[in-house]
């Protein structure tokens, strides 16, 4: 099964709680939170008192994507605030490997995410560790961009690996991807679909989540 998980950055940030609830009874099967600082990316978002909020207004899995820089220091904040998992880049921190482990420690999935410009051999002494890998289809920091077709490739190296390692790692794929993408991240080997605008930029939640079903049967 390929997990459809709806970015929340492309949402109406005036009423997000109504905007949740308009993907969970269009299909979604994860929402996708997009935090940034700043620093790591060049735009800001909302934090773990957002979530927090949000969390009794929701019964989905809460898939959060940290943009930012030192994420050791909030992953507490987060996990406080009830999110399922937490994934953060390899760019952001030193020490990947103690990242990882102070995240599990609390008892949440946990991912890492890889900019398009970096190579998969990050993964090769933690794939072990982790639940899930995010393969960025775009440079991260903002929602509406061209998806970048040199990543089809990297899925697809990444499924291998997980296949020879007998792993159930799950593989995700964020940015630009739609009923036109979708179908060519699946093959390469993704499932799960992280989408913003693609989702949230139609009127018709569950139509839009229904046609990007529909590209990956
Ligand atoms: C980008 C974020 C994405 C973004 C995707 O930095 O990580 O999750 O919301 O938006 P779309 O689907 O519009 O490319
Ligand atoms: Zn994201």
């Amino acid at each position: 099964m390929v997990i459809i998980a709806p970015s929340l950055l492309s949402a109406d940030f005036s009423c997000l709680a109504r905007e949740i609830k308009s993907i969970e009874t269009g299909g979604a099967h994860w929402l996708h939170l997009d935090i940034m600082d700043g620093h790591f990316v060049p735009n800001i978002t909302f934090g773990s008192s957002v979530i927090k909020a949000l969390r009794p207004h929701s019964k989905l899995f809460f898939d959060t994507h940290l943009m930012i820089e030192n994420p050791d220091q909030y992953v507490e904040d987060f996990v406080k605030a009830g999110c399922d998992l937490i994934t953060i880049h390899v760019e952001a921190v030193n020490h990947l490997h103690r990242s990882i482990q102070n995240i599990k420690s609390f008892g949440i999935k946990v991912g890492v995410s890889l900019n398009p410009a970096t190579p998969l051999t990050h993964l090769d002494y933690i794939l072990e560790e982790i639940d899930l890998v995010l393969i960025m289809s775009v440079n991260p920091g903002f929602g509406g961009q061209e998806f970048i077709p040199t990543v089809l490739p990297k899925i697809n190296k990444l499924r291998q690996m997980v296949e020879e390692r007998g792993l159930k790692t799950y593989i995700q794929v964020d940015g630009g991807i739609n009923s036109q993408t979708a179908p060519l991240v699946v093959k390469a080997g993704a499932n799960v679909l992280v989408a913003g605008s693609a989702i949230f930029g139609m009127e018709n939640r569950q139509k839009a989540i229904t046609l990007l079903k529909e590209s990956i049967k």
